[in-house]
């Protein structure tokens, strides 16, 4: 389907949602998990890393490799991708951004309202009372709460954990109601965001998957655009803002 085609379709439509993915951030130099050699679980194992076991297990480790990702995410900038959603939610009605991703490139790029399905790492919670924490003193690694003394963690899903449930009704409502869903730079392995597209589909609405190579939505989806969100989405941006 050409990109016209899709953007008359975006133009036309009452509700528009948008999942993205890390191939979103890609182009920004925030790595994604599963592209092969560069993608985090490439060079590392999410169990050791990104479940409660593995923070109960090694909290010190845990809490170093967090640091390293909020450094990588704090140098990066959005791209011309990130920018273009911005542009298209100020210029389509119903138009909801639902992410996987914990970097916050898409509110600094100006995205309004995000949907953040894993969390935000640059938000820091305490492991027990879970109230945010905006500073800390680096006398512990992981450093301690100023209220309840328990260890401090990023503020993310951690695999086996539940997604914050205000997140996760938001963004089924938006699927819902969506008459076209845009899918981007994600492989579509990870539920329940995985699901979203799927029961879209199921609901007749349209979903337009945006990525570089196929995944297990392709075969399902209304169309399939290969790119980068970066051109892909900026190309529907000049066509409709
Ligand atoms: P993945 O790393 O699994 O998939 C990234 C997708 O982006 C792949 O399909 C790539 O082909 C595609 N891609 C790469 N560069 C791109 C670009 N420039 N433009 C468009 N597409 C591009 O990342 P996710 O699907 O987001 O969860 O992973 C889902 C979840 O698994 C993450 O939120 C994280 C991870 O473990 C948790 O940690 C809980
Ligand atoms: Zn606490």
């Amino acid at each position: 389907m050409q990109l016209e085609a899709i953007a008359a379709a975006l133009w036309r439509a009452n509700h528009v949602a948008v999942l993205t993915g890390a191939g979103m951030s890609a182009e920004s130099g925030v790595p994604t998990f599963r592209d092969a050699q560069t993608g985090l679980w490439a060079q590392y194992r999410p169990e050791d890393l990104a479940t409660p076991e593995a923070f109960a297990r090694q909290p010190e480790l845990v809490w170093r490799w967090y640091a390293w990702r909020r450094e990588l995410v704090a140098a990066a900038e959005p791209h011309i991708g990130h920018r273009s959603l911005a542009a298209l939610a100020a210029n389509l009605p119903g138009f909801v951004l639902i992410t996987q991703n914990v970097d916050g490139l898409h509110q600094r790029a100006g995205s309004p309202d995000v949907i953040e399905l894993h969390g935000n790492i640059m938000r820091t919670i305490c492991s027990a009372c879970l109230r945010c924490v905006e500073s800390w003193s680096d006398d512990w690694i992981p450093p301690r709460c100023p209220t309840c003394g328990s260890p401090l963690r990023p503020d993310v899903v951690w695999f086996g954990e539940p997604l914050p449930r205000g997140a996760l009704e938001a963004a089924n409502a938006a699927v819902e109601a969506a008459d076209v869903i845009l899918v981007v730079g994600t492989s579509g392995l990870v539920d329940p965001a995985a699901s979203l597209p799927r029961r879209a589909l199921a609901r007749g609405a349209m979903v337009v998957e945006i990525n570089l190579e196929p995944t297990p939505l392709t075969r399902s989806a209304t169309a399939f655009v290969t790119g980068t969100a970066g051109s892909i989405l900026s190309q529907l941006a000049d066509r409709l803002c």
